[in-house]
């Protein structure tokens, strides 16, 4: 890690494809910079004014204003296909993704594994899998920064932010909180190693078995009683993550998360057509965490049998 560097580390799949795509437009700009300078010294000293006489007026060109209409938009159209492709790589997060939640706090990242296992401002994660963050803050606006990734998301309170990588290089690398959250924004930071399977799932099971989400959330569903309602007469859980609903006014949402999310903070805003809107709101009840247990819990049931089990 010592010496100048113009570029931090690529440790990731994605920052392969950022990095090239940067330098193609670093090139482009640079190349017409360039010439553009070079022509306006050059015709500067071409065309500039030797006598009285005035200069004989230019007529238009057709096949030069053609020539540069067409080349640039070509260019612009190959950096817009090129920018969506990128793009929709890194918000299109692969279905074997392991599931990681993190939640940003003043002034630290709390981080959890499907596992179970915890941890706070360090992100342990196997080379060549999928991970999807699933982000939220339970404060204010915090920055989830991992720059040898090139991924950069922001953590906004009120709603759940995802994003995913695939790590491709073993090593230690900084994690940063990249929005001015407070006082102690400065000490935000930490570390991610990424680690090969196998050492991976050693770390895992190196400390005593602690709850996973979903087991969490699965006691939360009975606490907070949302089983004697949707056991059986509200809308079903069980495959209800990822699937389109139709909503009383008509509209076909997905139920992702954030969908999940308002469903239990809201629960009136949007209701699922044909109940009544009767669920009470867990608002200012539950926490940011227990609200990912709830989640977890509920994108953990895929068969319909599964709920009456858990009874
Ligand atoms: Cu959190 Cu800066």
């Amino acid at each position: 890690m010592n010496g100048f560097r113009l570029f931090p580390e690529r440790a990731s799949t994605v920052s392969h494809q950022t990095d090239a795509l940067y330098l193609f437009l670093c090139t482009v700009s640079a190349f017409f910079s360039v010439l553009i300078f070079v022509l306006i010294v050059y015709f500067a000293v071409k065309y500039r004014r030797r006598s009285a006489v005035p200069p004989a007026p230019v007529h238009t060109d057709l096949r030069l204003e053609l020539a540069w209409t067409i080349i640039p938009l070509l260019i612009v159209l190959f950096i817009f296909f090129w920018g969506a492709r990128v793009f929709f790589y890194i918000y299109r997060p692969p279905s074997d993704s392991l599931d990681v939640h993190v939640i940003g706090k003043q002034w630290m990242w709390k981080i959890q594994h499907p596992s179970g296992r915890r941890e706070i401002n360090e992100l342990h994660v196997p080379i060549g899998q999928p991970v999807r963050l699933l982000i939220a803050s339970q404060d204010v606006i915090h920055g989830f920064y991992i720059p040898a990734f090139r991924i950069k998301q922001d953590a906004i309170p009120g709603r759940f932010a995802v994003i995913w990588f695939q790590a491709d290089k073993v090593g230690e690398y900084h994690l940063f909180c990249h929005e001015y959250c407070g006082t102690q924004h400065s000490k935000m930071i930490g570390r991610v190693v990424v680690m090969d399977q196998q050492k991976y799932q050693d770390w895992l099971t190196g400390t005593p078995a602690e709850e996973s989400p979903a087991e969490a959330g699965a006691k939360l569903f009975r606490s907070l009683k949302c089983i004697e309602c949707h056991a059986e007469k509200a809308p079903s859980m069980a495959g209800l993550y990822g699937s389109k609903q139709r909503m009383a006014d008509g509209a076909i949402i997905e139920a992702d998360e954030n969908y999940l999310r308002e469903s239990i903070l809201d629960s009136t805003t949007r209701v699922v057509a044909g109940y009544a809107p009767i669920m009470p709101s867990f608002r200012g009840q539950i926490s940011e965490e227990q609200l990912m247990e709830l989640i977890a819990y509920i994108k953990s049931l895929r068969d319909p049998a599964s709920l009456k089990k858990t009874d």
